[in-house]
């Protein structure tokens, strides 16, 4: 399902008109569907439905309050990796109790305020953090929910830049190591053992890396149920890819569907166990609002020189980094529909960034002139997250679209586009 389409020769995004949302609030724009936003959700909720499960949406893919606070109205928990990200979800009205906290580096003052909010989880990263999070706790008088976060050392098959649960990463505590860390925490007497954890990356597009690590981890669960500590949830972590091009990745039914047979299966040689004894936690960021979002740019000149061809557009790496970092390919449409006798050029389509990274698309067959404009698909995650002020551009507005309850697809602004002013907020002459 997509929520971008031509109409009448023009794109439009959920029956409002590109051309009009970029008249409207300026470009660089980033524009969000949130009918797309909740029939993903509503796809791992209703997978999970019949069991006792948390849908943590990974804040980190994309942290506008207003899409928390959707989610969050539609029953998601959280996964944050700082206090920004706490600061977020509970500006946008989620329950502490639904979140989890993930990172390699939570800081005293991270971990006193989750603390003090109450959150559900920790995922515990290293020994060291455990040792932390048990002090800080002791000084508030509190016990500290843990699981866990276990490096299960499988490829994940994917970019090395987004792989997180190889041995070499530094995500994650070992697998080998982790009874002992384990047997360590049921020592401490203000932390609590509530789970398991891992997450082995990002943009997995195959199941059998979530297999391999879902079979590692419920060999643990069994190893220390033996060694009498009892798991009560386990957070199969995030990862599930979406389509860029014409990647076909599992739905996020059929990856709930794989981790259930595993889990039962383990239910079923534990008698002692029933079907609620464990709940399933999962963390899933991008496949809820990648292609809920895209970036619509105006073409500022084209340049033609050496066999060249270049559009260069009002955003850059600044704005959409996936490209320049990872050599992401995310589709572009132009927003006028091509006609089978336009002038086409292979175009690379370059930013205002000095920077020769700054490529939004390389050779990408378009037909267009200068203030025309095009539109990068897939960018709802990692897209205004990962955005700067590099050059010192602002960033850009966010609007959402949403159907009202005639039917009418409106368009409102859930993020101001920045001011020249706001780049110096809180420099000192
Ligand atoms: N849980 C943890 C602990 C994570 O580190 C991540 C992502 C997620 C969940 C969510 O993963 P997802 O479902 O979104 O794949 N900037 C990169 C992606 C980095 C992912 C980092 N961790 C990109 O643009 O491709």
């Amino acid at each position: 399902m997509n929520f971008l389409q031509y109409k009448q020769g023009r794109l439009h995004a959920d029956n409002v008109a590109i051309a009009e949302l970029a008249k409207q609030y300026g470009t660089p724009l980033y524009v969000y569907s949130q009918s797309h936003i909740a029939n993903q959700f509503m796809a791992y909720e209703q997978a999970l439905s019949h069991r006792k499960h948390l849908v943590c949406y990974a804040v980190k893919a994309n942290s506008n309050l207003a899409i928390l606070s959707l989610l969050a109205k539609l029953g998601a928990g959280f996964d944050i990796v700082s206090q920004g990200e706490l600061e977020r979800v509970l500006k946008a009205g989620a329950d502490p109790k639904k979140v989890v906290f993930s990172g390699v580096a939570k800081s005293v003052q991270e971990i006193e305020r989750a603390l003090t909010v109450g959150i559900k989880c920790f995922n515990v990263e290293s020994e060291a953090e455990l040792e932390r999070i048990n002090q800080i706790a002791e000084h508030l008088n509190k016990v500290a929910n843990i699981s866990l976060r276990i490096n299960p050392d499988v490829d994940a098959k994917t970019h090395p830049y987004i792989s997180t649960g190889l041995r070499e990463n530094k995500f994650g505590i070992s697998y080998q190591l982790a009874p002992a860390v384990y047997h360590k925490a049921a020592q401490l007497a203000h932390i609590q053992i509530v789970g398991i954890d891992c997450h082995i990356g990002s943009q997995l597009t195959e199941l059998s890396p979530f297999i391999d690590a879902a079979d590692r981890i419920l060999a643990l669960v069994a190893k220390l149920k033996a060694d009498h500590i009892t798991i009560q949830h386990i957070d199969f972590g995030g990862g599930l890819g979406v389509c860029y091009d014409d990647e076909v990745p599992p739905t996020p039914a059929a990856l709930v569907k794989v981790l259930e047979e595993r889990l039962d299966n383990y239910l079923r040689q534990n008698p002692d166990l029933n079907k609620d004894s464990i709940e399933i936690l999962l963390e899933p960021g991008r496949s809820i609002v990648a292609n809920a979002g895209a970036l619509i740019t105006q073409v500022e000149y084209t340049k033609h020189q050496e066999g060249n061809h270049f559009a260069i557009v009002d955003a850059g790496m600044n704005d959409l980094i996936r490209p320049a970092l990872y050599d992401a390919w995310m589709k572009i449409l132009a927003e006028k529909e091509p006609h089978i006798d336009d002038k086409m050029y292979s175009y690379n389509v370059v930013g205002p960034i000095c920077e020769s990274s700054d490529v939004l698309g390389k050779q990408r067959e378009l037909s267009v002139a200068q203030d025309d404009l095009l539109v990068i698909c897939s960018a709802g995650a990692y897209g205004f997250s990962m955005a700067s002020h590099y050059n010192s551009h602002p960033r850009p507005a966010e609007v959402m679209l949403y159907e009202t309850p005639t039917g009418q697809s409106k368009a409102k602004l859930i993020r101001a586009r920045e001011a020249l002013s706001d780049l110096w907020q809180g420099e000192i002459l």
